[in-house]
């Protein structure tokens, strides 16, 4: 039986048991037949969560580019491999068939390897959404370069930190980016960065918005006339499995982010086989995850695990309201996507547009829904389901991390039954375990805890770059032997998954432990509100007391807002009890959030806790001038 694609629910428990029960062996056999190598493992796994250390396919040798293009070309050469939709739907999109990618991408390896880049070099890539970008990553996996994307949407600080903390020697940009309506000058957001970025030899621009920029003598390079002279055959790296494939930061609680480094055997195994598997993709599904590749839902879902697969990715470079809401729907039809993968906040921000937009859109080449990055709340669950997916289209509700590499707990669709805000069963070779505050493992079902993972996985990192005692410290010194998410979760009566959100964000009240997503959850179900966030702060009798923050789908309406203050407490009452009522409820215009759509809880505690002096770093936020208003408005 081959374990790789699974299609239905017993068959689903035999491989989940398999995988636990001789996880070596189910892995080497995945990776055996359905992926190139170039010389096989001497070892499949070796672990010691205590070190930590874990390495898959040891001794191995490959290119994952090979697997993601070179394997196609007999089979799929005329196969789009990336589908390309502009941010203005006026300009055409661009079907980038499997050669030409092959081609593009040997033709940007050359370039980098022409500018001096070898194997083991870092390449941070600063590009927006459009094919230049796949490519860069691709190409640099090719000649066994480590990519370090960073988000186009972070700042000069943002970036030169980054390239700091990795030594980048060569940056991969545009003159520019488009985002709606408005036009970015990326360059020069670039040129800010590398006044403090002494080891930056070369910058790499791609022509996109044809703005007018500095180009600095002796160190910028025009990327498309090296383009046009550049072979579009280079030979591919023999890289060791355990070889770091790229590097990838991610917000730690405090200080600077961390470096997650992922390596690329196992990497590889386990994206390719959770994309499979996790979005049922059969040839020739047209396949769309609307995350921006700057983030590890786009490394892992729009790039490595689709072209693992042969599949077709559509790229987007634009955003949901441009030209109007109806964009992501307008798409779909267009080139009639069949998986549609997505945010809570996305749906979220559609959903309380109504339903006239999209229902003017045929969406009925959707065959799988999938959520990410967060818990999704019940009412958007409900309305991605019943006016997205018709009540047809399954929606997996994916948890997984940046440090995860891959998605770890997820209905597969069709094949496991959904439950709304459930992320329902582990992928096979996940071994999830919830642990109490003592350390002691919870048994059984209908309990809640942190949610750890007790054996290693393919695609786990491997360590933060140039900091492995951060890792160890942050990852597995909470609980021994234990991998540990910083999530909490509950196991439901039949052994479903739900994530609660971050362990930062439960609150004990009175003794009570409450996660602020079943609370945020029903103060949505609120008709008047478009979407809420909970902190606790210190309370005299209590310990800590609830504060909520609302946003209402109509601000100005004149309504008693005293009474719907009531009301949403009533809400809160009846779906959770008295005890997570809150104290205090601050009607507001917006949320402070991170460039990936998540809620900056940190500075909202300080807001509620009164400590406005020092918010800490609030350039990476989305929307920084929502939080004065916040302050001035504080309860
Ligand atoms: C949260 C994104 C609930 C969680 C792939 C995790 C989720 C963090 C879900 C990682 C989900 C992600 N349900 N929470 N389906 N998916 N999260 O590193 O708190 O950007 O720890 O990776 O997002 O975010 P990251």
């Amino acid at each position: 039986m081959s374990n790789y694609h699974i299609k239905h629910l017993e068959e689903y428990f035999q491989v989940y048991r398999k995988s636990v029960r001789e996880p070596e062996n189910f892995w080497e056999e995945i990776a055996e037949e359905h992926f190139l190598w170039r010389k096989k493992w001497d070892k499949v796994l070796t672990w010691d969560f205590t070190k930590p250390e874990v390495k898959w396919f040891e001794g191995a040798q490959l290119n994952i580019t090979e697997n993601c293009l070179d394997r196609h070309l007999t089979t799929r050469g005329d196969k789009t491999a990336i589908l390309f939709e502009p941010n203005n739907p006026e300009e055409p999109a661009e079907a980038i068939s499997y050669r030409q990618l092959y081609e593009r991408v040997n033709q940007m390896a050359n370039i980098l390897k022409a500018q001096g880049i070898q194997k083991g070099d870092r390449v941070c890539i600063y590009l927006p959404m459009i094919p230049e970008l796949a490519i860069s990553l691709l190409a640099c996996a090719r000649i066994g370069a480590i990519h370090s994307v960073v988000f186009a949407g972070f700042s000069s600080t943002a970036l030169s930190t980054r390239i700091n903390d990795s030594d980048c020697k060569l940056v991969l940009t545009s003159d520019g980016s488009y985002r709606g309506d408005k036009t970015i000058d990326l360059k020069g957001i670039v040129d800010e960065a590398l006044e403090s970025c002494p080891g930056v030899q070369t910058v790499l621009v791609t022509k996109r918005t044809g703005s007018d920029i500095q180009m600095k003598k002796g160190r910028d390079l025009w990327l498309q006339p090296l383009l046009n002279e550049a072979s579009t055959f280079c030979e591919a790296e023999s890289m060791g499995a355990e070889d770091p494939l790229f590097i990838l930061y991610t917000s730690g609680s405090t200080g600077m982010p961390k470096g997650m480094v992922h390596t690329i055997a196992g990497y590889m195994v386990y994206t390719a086989y959770t994309f499979k598997n996790a979005f049922q993709y059969r040839e020739p599904d047209v396949y769309w995850c609307t995350a921006d590749i700057g983030w590890i839902t786009g490394h892992s879902y729009i790039v490595y695990g689709p072209l693992a697969n042969g599949a077709t990715t559509l790229l987007f470079e634009g955003v949901p309201h441009y030209p109007d809401f109806g964009r992501f729907w307008n798409i779909i039809e267009k080139h009639k996507v069949n998986q549609f993968y997505t945010a809570p906040t996305a749906i979220r921000a559609l959903a309380k547009q109504g339903t006239e937009v999209l229902e003017q859109y045929d969406l009925s080449s959707l065959k799988v829904l999938g959520s990410v990055g967060e818990p999704i709340n019940e009412e958007a669950w409900h309305w991605y389901n019943d006016n997205v997916g018709k009540g047809k289209s399954p929606i997996i509700d994916s948890w997984w991390q940046t440090e995860t590499g891959g998605i770890m707990i997820t209905p597969i669709p069709y094949v496991t039954p959904t439950k709304p805000t459930y992320a329902t069963l582990p992928f096979p070779g996940i071994q999830p375990v919830l642990m109490d505050e003592t350390g002691e493992e919870l048994k059984g079902n209908q309990v809640e805890g942190r949610l750890c993972i007790k054996f290693p996985w393919p695609s786990i990192a491997r360590t933060i770059w140039g900091n492995h005692k951060r890792y160890k410290d942050t990852y597995f010194s909470t609980f021994k032997n234990m991998y540990f998410t910083g999530d909490g979760a509950l196991r439901d009566e039949v052994g479903y998954y739900r994530i609660t959100g971050r362990v930062d964000d439960v609150i004990i009240v009175s003794g009570h432990n409450l996660g602020t997503a079943p609370i945020e959850d029903a103060i949505n179900e609120h008709p008047a509100v478009a979407e809420s966030a909970i902190v606790g702060y210190p309370h005299d009798i209590k310990g800590n007391a609830l504060y909520g923050y609302v946003i209402l789908k109509d601000f100005g309406a004149t309504r008693d807002r005293d009474n719907l203050r009531k009301e949403i407490n009533q809400i809160i009452t009846e779906q959770i009890g008295p005890i997570a009522k809150l104290d205090k409820i601050q009607f507001t215009q917006g949320l402070p959030k991170t460039r990936s759509g998540k809620i900056m809880r940190r500075i909202l505690r300080k807001i509620a806790c009164k400590e406005t002096n020092d918010l800490g770093d609030t350039s990476t936020l989305l929307n920084p001038d929502v939080v004065q208003e916040i302050i001035n408005e504080a309860l």
